[in-house]
């Protein structure tokens, strides 16, 4: 009756031969449509993670970023506008399914969007249906790219696949900061969504989406049918995420980093919160989102050498999942005892 469900922690990737010598000889590119990315990493549409900076520096690393939708229209057009070079850049803009969200859609792509995301919490639904039909009929279908989600199952996936989306967010409550699964029991674990919805016979790229913590489950990702990953945590902190450095009682620096659906995010963007979803919680200070970036490339370049592959579909083909148990998960991470 009940399906046994696997989440990061639970699962490893077996190593096989390789042939690899260099990880210069790893492409780990991989594309929405004809858009090409050479690092497969988008940065969540959240407001601590990505406004102009951040986009910025998604797009030298090779990646993507979504400009959050939690601001007015004008605020956003202006977060899209600032250092978008028009046609250099791939910017993502991250648009609602009711209210103003066409005039936001058509307000972005004004401002130089070129990727449009419909962000909403639960996105097997009719608005979302309806939300993706109307901007692919008031834009033109191959006249935008559209993300899509989140999507927690392969009947989710496929459906936005059907509806018009050209990427799907994989992952609900899985997130670092989210807490949808405590408030209302639904979720599943994001791996697991993102294998079952692999097996379904559809070519639309997916995002896996919430709970991803290190190149390793980056790798996963990849590996159980991911196109891309999106993240919050991983790049929140950093200089190029919105919000100010503050200096706490310990003498270190943070910063701020907060579910939308936190208390603190409602209230900030549309004054008043209910159906909390989400936490708000304090994140080190990381320096530059450059260095992470780099060293994250780096450490996946790694991960694909482990499994023979010279790319993502070499990865996926190749793949050989195996379970931890628990004693396998603990010394799967760093475990020396403390010696005085
Ligand atoms: P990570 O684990 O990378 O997750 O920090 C980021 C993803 O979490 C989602 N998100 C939320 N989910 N309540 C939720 O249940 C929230 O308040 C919330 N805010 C963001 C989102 O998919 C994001 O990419």
């Amino acid at each position: 009756m009940f399906k046994q469900c696997y989440s990061f922690g639970d699962v490893l990737l077996s190593p096989l031969k390789s042939d690899i010598e260099s990880r210069s000889e790893i492409n780990i590119g991989s594309k929405i449509r004809d858009l090409k990315f050479s690092l497969p990493v988008i940065s969540s549409p959240m407001d601590t993670v990505t406004e102009s900076s951040m986009s910025t520096a998604m797009h030298q690393a090779g990646g993507l970023g979504i400009i959050h939708r939690y601001n007015t229209i004008e605020e956003q057009a202006a977060l899209i506008h600032d250092a978008c070079m028009e046609g250099m850049y791939n910017v993502g803009a991250a648009v609602g399914v009711s209210g103003d969200y066409l005039t936001r859609a058509m307000s972005a792509l004004d401002h130089g969007a070129n990727i449009l995301c419909v962000d909403i919490a639960h996105g097997h639904h009719s608005l979302m249906e309806r939300a993706i039909k109307s901007l692919k009929d008031k834009i033109g279908i191959n006249n935008v790219c559209i993300i899509a989600g989140n999507v927690a199952t392969p009947e989710g996936y496929y459906d936005l696949s059907e509806w018009g989306a050209d990427a799907v967010r994989v992952g609900i409550g899985g997130g670092s900061i989210c807490s949808t699964r405590i408030q209302t029991g639904h979720g599943v674990p994001t791996f697991q969504s993102v294998l079952a919805c692999s097996y379904i016979d559809v070519n639309t790229p997916i995002i896996a989406d919430g709970g991803i913590k290190n190149a390793g489950d980056v790798v996963k990702s990849l590996a159980a049918g991911a196109d891309f990953v999106m993240l919050g945590s991983m790049l929140a902190g950093t200089e190029e995420a919105p919000g100010q450095v503050f200096e706490a009682s310990d003498n270190k620096r943070y910063k701020i980093y907060r579910g939308m659906a936190s208390k603190e995010a409602q209230q900030a963007w549309r004054g008043q919160s209910s159906s909390l979803e989400g936490i708000s919680t304090t994140i080190p200070y990381k320096g530059s989102v450059e260095n992470i970036l780099a060293e994250l490339a780096q450490n996946v370049r790694s991960g694909f050498s482990y499994s023979g592959a010279r790319n993502i579909s070499e990865l996926r083909s190749k793949a050989n999942f195996i379970v931890q148990t628990g004693a396998g998960q603990f010394e799967s991470g760093t475990h020396i005892l403390n010696v005085k």
